[in-house]
């Protein structure tokens, strides 16, 4: 074990993992002959995922400059991913170094790569944590060593729920979480979706091949409604729950068959 209470020994490479699928999806090198099978298999049924992980990447890019820019000093990254850079301190740094960022993720992939590419910069911390246990994840060190729950959080839950399924009570977990933050703390949120595409055959066998390949996770796709639901009694900010490239989007305007392409929604909700 590490200081961070991690072991590289429990990386399972024999099975694809999400976190490494998505790696590949962005370009990294990160992933094992596995990983890259199985990532393949969904970009050659389901090739608008390379698109939709990279717009994804670069909402939550543009929402943590936001949160940094309103004035957010600490974040709370859960499903932090591999890093890629920039990662969510980098980002936020640009704007405040003083910005404090706790990175949680259950790969112990993602602890690997930690070290070099999340704790670089001081202000930053990492340690293996599981959505489904907010008190855990609450209640770790690393938390209570970065962040001040007497101050506004910004609470970064991108590209994560959909790896919950309904019995897990995605809703419930999201609201746990929350409850804990004080007012003027922020949920930055996005999560993959049906809505903008029929589901074909070819996309169902995409979403198997998570399942079948004994993939860590399944997708759990949701719609409008199920992921507007996750913000609760927060308020969202403009322009609300949209696709990515839609989310105070830069350059010019992303055309319809750009976002036909995007099934993902996007939101940043505000606690009053
Ligand atoms: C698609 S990546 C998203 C990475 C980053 N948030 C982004 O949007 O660029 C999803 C990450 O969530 C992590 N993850 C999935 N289920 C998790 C869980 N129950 N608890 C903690 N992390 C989880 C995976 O290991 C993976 O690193």
């Amino acid at each position: 074990m590490t200081e961070q209470g991690f072991s590289v020994a429990e990386i399972d490479t024999a099975r694809p993992h999400p976190a490494r699928m998505y790696d590949f999806y962005l370009g990294g090198k990160d992933n094992y002959e596995v990983d890259r099978e199985a990532a393949q298999r969904v970009i050659d049924l389901a090739p608008q995922i390379v698109p939709m992980a990279r717009a994804n990447r670069a909402f939550m890019h543009r929402a943590v400059r936001f949160l940094a820019e309103k004035g957010i000093r600490q974040i709370i990254d859960i499903g932090t991913g591999i890093p890629t850079a920039p990662n969510t301190h980098q980002v936020a740094h640009e704007v405040s170094p003083e910005v404090r960022v706790a990175y949680v993720d259950n790969d112990p992939i993602v602890a690997t790569h930690a070290g070099a590419h999340l704790l670089d910069a001081g202000n930053t911390g990492f340690f293996l944590g599981d959505l489904r246990d907010p008190e855990s994840i609450l209640g770790h060190p690393t938390i209570g060593e970065l962040i001040d729950f007497d101050q506004p959080i910004g609470l970064m839950l991108v590209a994560i729920l959909h790896f919950i399924r309904d019995d897990e009570d995605p809703a419930g977990l999201v609201a746990a979480y929350c409850d804990a933050l004080p007012a003027g703390s922020y949920l930055v949120l996005s999560h993959g979706t049906n809505d903008f595409h029929q589901t074909d055959a070819k996309s169902s066998q995409a979403r198997d091949v998570y399942r079948d390949r004994g993939a860590t996770a399944t997708l759990n796709l949701r719609s409008y409604e199920q992921v507007l639901g996750f913000f609760r009694d927060l308020e969202l900010v403009e322009p609300g729950l949209v696709q990515p490239p839609l989310w105070h989007h830069e350059g010019p305007e992303p055309t319809t068959e750009e976002l036909a392409r995007i099934g993902f929604y996007s939101g940043v909700g505000i606690k009053r």
